[in-house]
């Protein structure tokens, strides 16, 4: 029963007793979000809290926000009111906020003013995600619930270690932060600056994953290749996150590196000379573009011309000449012309870039683009833009993944649904066969490629 003392095994010794009641995560966003979820989930464990899927059976429900466009605000905004039937329904159930909505302060309502407050009466605390370790004292606070004490004297939550739930594919952030205030962007004032882990702390972190059976690393950061670490080589004329790749690859089990997000601006060679050197870095970079306009880059503050964009391409493509490249486009940026536009869909076209994550520019408060430009593509311009680039995006990938007929390709399954197994193969395609066994997820499968959709790949097992 609700509010009974009970004790966990995974309790610590710290926490001598504590209330059995169930939390349930919901989480918005990027994988840095996904990742944090993961630490937010240990202290809960610790503090003796069970998960529960879903809000109906929850005493907790913390909300992971996403602020990158107004749509994901508007979406945390509008649950409000689910949350009043169910705190009648269940008086001691709390509710909380964290993640890139809280930016200033963490606390309890009436402890701390924010704006969501005011506008989710429901809503009863809230805390900055770099904050976590107040997490313990702000639900004692509101729900009596005790533990957590060895959080609270740390002065970085990343040492808080995540409680992992895809045990074969980890999430590990190596920054958190970002200091390149592209003129669109929220995240420098959600995140704040960049602050970079140690080498020695996310290395082992990648080691008690491999041990656990994790075959793939995703490392998460704004601007991963701007890494900069206390502990690594200071004399060797190597970047940081190259010297970091090249340490992860000789992890024992780790046979997949992908990471989140390189900059165009600041993208090493060094780190391009290791496609096709080190076994783990696989066939596929996420490299985002935003713009094939230089007026528009300009604009966006993002400090590199499509034709650098073009010469890195070119570099990575002579490392590996079949590697798929992903990016990120913005349509109906400030001022964006029908011509700029299709700059954007030329140089995709021209490049051969086979998957785009295509959004529509929406503006943000306090951002520079917000102070100083006019959001003046009107809507219906921007989605006309979204589905014709979307549309050529569809013909490219279609046409990429014809290289795949008859090949026979790796696939991690992440899932099972719909009668299919599908996960990823080291090109980032989603790749899915006819299966139903749950203990496949996680597990490496052989797949010979008979049908190639834009979208996904499908075949039988070889
Ligand atoms: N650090 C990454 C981007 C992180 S945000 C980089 O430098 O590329 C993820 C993506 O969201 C961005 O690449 C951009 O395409 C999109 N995005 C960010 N702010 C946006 C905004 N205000 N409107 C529309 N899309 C936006
Ligand atoms: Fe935003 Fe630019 Fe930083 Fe990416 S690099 S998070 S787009 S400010
Ligand atoms: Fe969204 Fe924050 Fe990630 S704004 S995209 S959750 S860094």
């Amino acid at each position: 029963m609700r509010l009974a003392l009970a004790k966990s095994s995974e309790q610590s010794r710290s926490a001598p007793e504590t209330i059995s009641m169930k939390y349930y995560i919901q989480t918005y966003g990027c994988q840095m979000n996904y990742s944090d979820s993961e630490r937010i989930t240990t202290v809960l464990k610790q503090m003796g809290y069970e998960k529960t899927d879903g809000y109906a059976d929850a005493d907790l429900i913390l909300l992971n926000t996403c602020s990158i466009k107004q749509k994901a605000e508007n979406k945390i905004y509008g649950l409000g009111e689910q949350f009043a039937p169910m705190k009648k329904r269940n008086p001691n159930l709390r509710i909380g906020i964290t993640g890139c909505m809280i930016r200033d302060e963490s606390g309890a309502r009436g402890d701390v003013k924010h704006e969501v407050f005011k506008t989710m009466p429901t809503i009863d605390f809230v805390f900055r995600i770099k904050d976590l370790m107040q997490l313990p004292n702000i639900l004692f606070k509101l729900h009596g619930s005790k533990g957590g004490d060895e959080f609270k004297n740390l002065c970085d939550y990343f040492h808080i270690s995540p409680t992992i739930t895809n045990l074969s594919q980890a999430f590990i952030p190596i920054s958190n932060g970002c200091n390149n205030f592209c003129s669109y962007c929220i995240v420098p004032y959600a995140r704040g600056r960049e602050e970079c882990r140690k080498m020695s702390e996310i290395l082992d972190e990648v080691k008690k994953v491999a041990k656990r059976g994790a075959v793939e690393i995703n490392l998460v950061g704004q601007n991963v290749s701007t890494y900069n670490a206390k502990d690594a080589d200071q004399d060797s004329q190597e970047s940081h996150f190259a010297q970091l790749l090249r340490k992860i690859d000789t992890v024992e089990g780790i046979d997949r590196i992908r990471f989140y997000t390189v900059h165009p601006k600041d993208i090493t060679d060094d780190v391009i000379d290791l496609y096709g050197k080190l076994p783990s870095m696989v066939p596929h970079i996420h490299l985002p573009l935003q713009s094939g306009s230089e007026a528009v880059l300009k604009r966006m503050n993002r400090l590199y011309t499509p034709d650098r964009f073009r010469e890195l391409v070119k570099k990575l493509r002579i490392k590996i000449p079949h590697i798929s490249i992903s990016t990120d486009i913005i349509v109906g940026f400030c001022g964006e012309t029908e011509e700029e536009f299709m700059e954007s869909c030329n140089i995709i076209e021209e490049l051969k870039i086979d998957l785009i994550y295509v959004s529509k520019y929406s503006e943000r408060k306090g951002t520079l683009a917000h102070k100083k430009l006019d959001d003046d593509v009107p809507e219906t311009i921007k989605k006309e833009r979204f589905l014709r680039i979307t549309e050529l995006m569809k013909n490219i990938s279609h046409d990429y993944n014809q290289n795949f007929k008859g090949k026979k390709v790796k696939v991690l399954v992440e899932r099972i649904r719909k009668g299919y197994a599908d996960g990823k193969i080291p090109e980032f395609k989603m790749t899915r066969f006819k299966a139903s066994d749950p203990k496949l997820i996680g597990k490496y499968v052989e797949i010979e490629v008979d049908k190639c959709m834009e979208w996904c790949l499908e075949g039988e097992p070889a």
